[in-house]
């Protein structure tokens, strides 16, 4: 996945800023002042089984945004360890993850709509009861329905490397995002990074390892764990001699 999906629609975004349109200079404030605006909105194809599956699974497995706490025991069912995973793409991994941790559950966030069509034709495919879906932005989601000290761990893989120095602004892993992931950790909770971006992994390695609260359960990066499993990407990249690098630290 060393690519950027997003580049150029970024790019198109930052010429329409330095014409300093009304929206885009809001953005911008948005930018400066509140939070990281990780993504672009992207219209996607959604199929006609992800469609489906958006259509009948979605009333059940997929959450409503709402900006205050969530009571996940109920959203679950039972108490159980929670995960949340950040941008699971068409969320491959998040089932393999769930299906082969029945014990734990899944908060998977996701803007991109084919994407949760996907993961939601794999819950039912699988009968997953383990996963429920946000379709929002996950810095909203974190900062507004998560609890400090409630989750088991935090899972990011292979995030939006955006390559270029000057959109390393909408890179996730920055010092006062992860401060406010890591204060909804619980303490012995972990939290798991994932990229194939060379560049990016070295600025995880950075800031994570000056966060206080967090301590490397590795030293540097680690190796990967046997639930992450290789993916289709990953599995191409390393045949082409690319790397991957895993971060995994834990809540102090
Ligand atoms: C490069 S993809 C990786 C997907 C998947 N984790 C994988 O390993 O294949 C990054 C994903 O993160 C999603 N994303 C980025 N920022 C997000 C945010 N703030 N909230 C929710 N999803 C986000 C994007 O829509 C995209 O699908």
């Amino acid at each position: 996945m060393n690519h950027d999906p997003l580049d150029e629609a970024a790019d198109a975004h930052d010429a329409g800023a330095s014409e300093n349109s009304n929206e885009n200079a809001g953005e911008n404030a948005a930018l400066r002042h509140r939070r990281i605006r990780s993504f672009v909105t992207r219209a996607g194809r959604v199929s006609v089984g992800q469609q489906r599956a958006i259509d009948e699974l979605g009333p059940r497995f997929v959450l409503p945004y709402a900006p205050q706490h969530a009571d996940w025991d109920a959203v679950f069912g039972r108490q159980a360890p929670r995960v949340l995973e950040i941008g699971f793409g068409m969320g491959a991994t998040t089932a393999e993850i769930a299906a082969a941790r029945p014990g734990d559950d899944f908060i998977g966030v996701e803007v991109h709509e084919p994407g949760v069509g996907a993961l939601l034709k794999l819950i039912g495919e699988q009968g997953l009861g383990n996963i429920r879906i946000l379709q929002h932005d996950a810095v909203e989601v974190l900062e507004h329905m998560i609890a400090p000290d409630s989750l088991d761990g935090v899972h990011i893989y292979f995030p939006d490397p955006w390559h270029k120095a000057r959109h390393h602004k909408r890179r996730l892993i920055q010092p006062k995002f992860v401060a406010q992931l890591v204060a909804r950790i619980r303490p012995g909770g972990y939290i798991h990074l994932a990229t194939d971006w060379q560049n990016y992994a070295e600025q995880m390695l950075e800031v994570l390892s000056a966060e206080p609260a967090l301590e490397n359960t590795a030293d540097g990066y680690a190796p990967r764990p046997d639930f992450r499993p290789v993916t289709k990407f990953e599995r191409r990249g390393l045949r082409l001699g690319h790397g991957v690098w895993d971060l995994m630290f834990r809540r102090r």
